[in-house]
């Protein structure tokens, strides 16, 4: 008798079969893929990307660590570089009704087209993994990271909500499993050290291309924050434009406390990012709250284990 004729694996899963494979903290599928933990939804899409994608000289890419303010560096650079197109108020400012990861799309989730211009685009990915056009292009990079114990305590808000909408019959890990794994490095986009610290060197290297930012300097100071990121951008701000408050509008109207009380970031139902409701992305957006969720002698831990990954780059998370 003649067998039955299997279907042939495409290319994709041939790929995903020779991979390294481990269980996200959501108990997905993680695969080591160019150096970096990814999930397998976005894998298929980001390969995509990274073989199709044709960067402009005037594109902007913002890359961060999950969980360290991408949300509000979206929204921050939308509104500085669309600042002529669009007034800032509550009138008509595409911000009012559309959540930020809807303005600028990321390259991992699903294929999407940024609307005006400059082109603005958003990823998680290592300069490893960013295609070669985005190299060669004189499109520009700004990178934000996060201290490491807050980024920690976020995610795991993040993915403890995520657990009991998705699969509310599983129990997401504990605080001291989920650093465990953090540490190892087998997270999203992890290791979050060596992506970090890549970015880190290519500032140095070339401070005109990739411009890095940190949680704590955006909220230290947003102003002196919102004028680099303008100069770098191409885009500084008029000393006229300064004199009308012009960067103080932009701070305000990209606050936590504005952007959090939007009916469009309130409302559960909506949604710009697949699965993930809107006000998901809104949750304290404070310095320090690790201090609720773990304990100092855990946070110390972290610390030294961050500081021996960072020794001898000259960074400080
Ligand atoms: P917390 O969980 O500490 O509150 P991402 O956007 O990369 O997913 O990061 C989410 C984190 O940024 C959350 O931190 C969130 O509250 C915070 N956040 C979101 N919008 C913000 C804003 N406009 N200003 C400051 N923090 C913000």
């Amino acid at each position: 008798s003649q067998g039955e004729v299997l279907p042939q694996p495409n290319e994709f899963q041939k790929l995903l079969q020779s991979l390294p494979i481990r269980k996200s903290l959501l108990n997905t599928n993680l695969y080591l893929y160019d150096g970096s933990w990814i999930g397998e939804s976005c894998l298929e899409s980001l390969i995509d990307f990274q073989q199709n994608f044709q960067a402009q000289d005037t594109d902007i890419i913002l890359v961060t660590t999950p969980k360290s303010g991408t949300t509000w560096l979206k929204a921050l650079v939308f509104t500085i570089t669309q600042r002529f197109q669009y007034k800032i108020s509550d009138e008509n400012h595409p911000l009012v009704t559309t959540n930020p990861h809807g303005l600028v799309p990321f390259f991992e989730s699903y294929r999407s087209i940024a609307a005006g211009m400059p082109r603005l685009f958003a990823t998680h990915i290592s300069y490893t993994m960013l295609p070669e056009s985005i190299k060669t292009s004189k499109c520009k990079i700004i990178y934000l990271c996060r201290n490491p114990r807050d980024t920690f305590v976020s995610m795991w808000y993040f993915g403890h909500q995520i657990m009991s909408k998705l699969d509310p019959s599983s129990q997401f890990p504990s605080p001291e499993e989920c650093l465990e794994q953090f540490c190892e490095g087998v997270i999203h986009y992890g290791p979050f050290w060596e992506q970090i610290l890549q970015y880190w060197k290519l500032s140095n290297e070339m401070p005109e291309k990739v411009l890095f930012l940190k949680y704590e300097e955006l909220k230290g100071d947003i102003i002196a924050q919102c004028k680099k990121m303008a100069d770098f951008m191409n885009c500084s701000f008029s000393s006229e434009e300064e004199n009308d408050g012009v960067i103080k509008d932009i701070a305000k109207f990209c606050s936590f406390e504005h952007l959090s009380n939007l009916e469009v970031n309130n409302q559960t139902e909506e949604r710009s990012v697949p699965r993930l409701d809107n006000g998901m992305f809104f949750r304290k957006g404070e310095i320090g709250d690790w201090k609720n969720l773990i304990t100092t002698s855990m946070a110390e831990k972290l610390d030294q284990f961050v500081e021996q990954k960072l020794q001898g780059s000259g960074l400080k998370l």
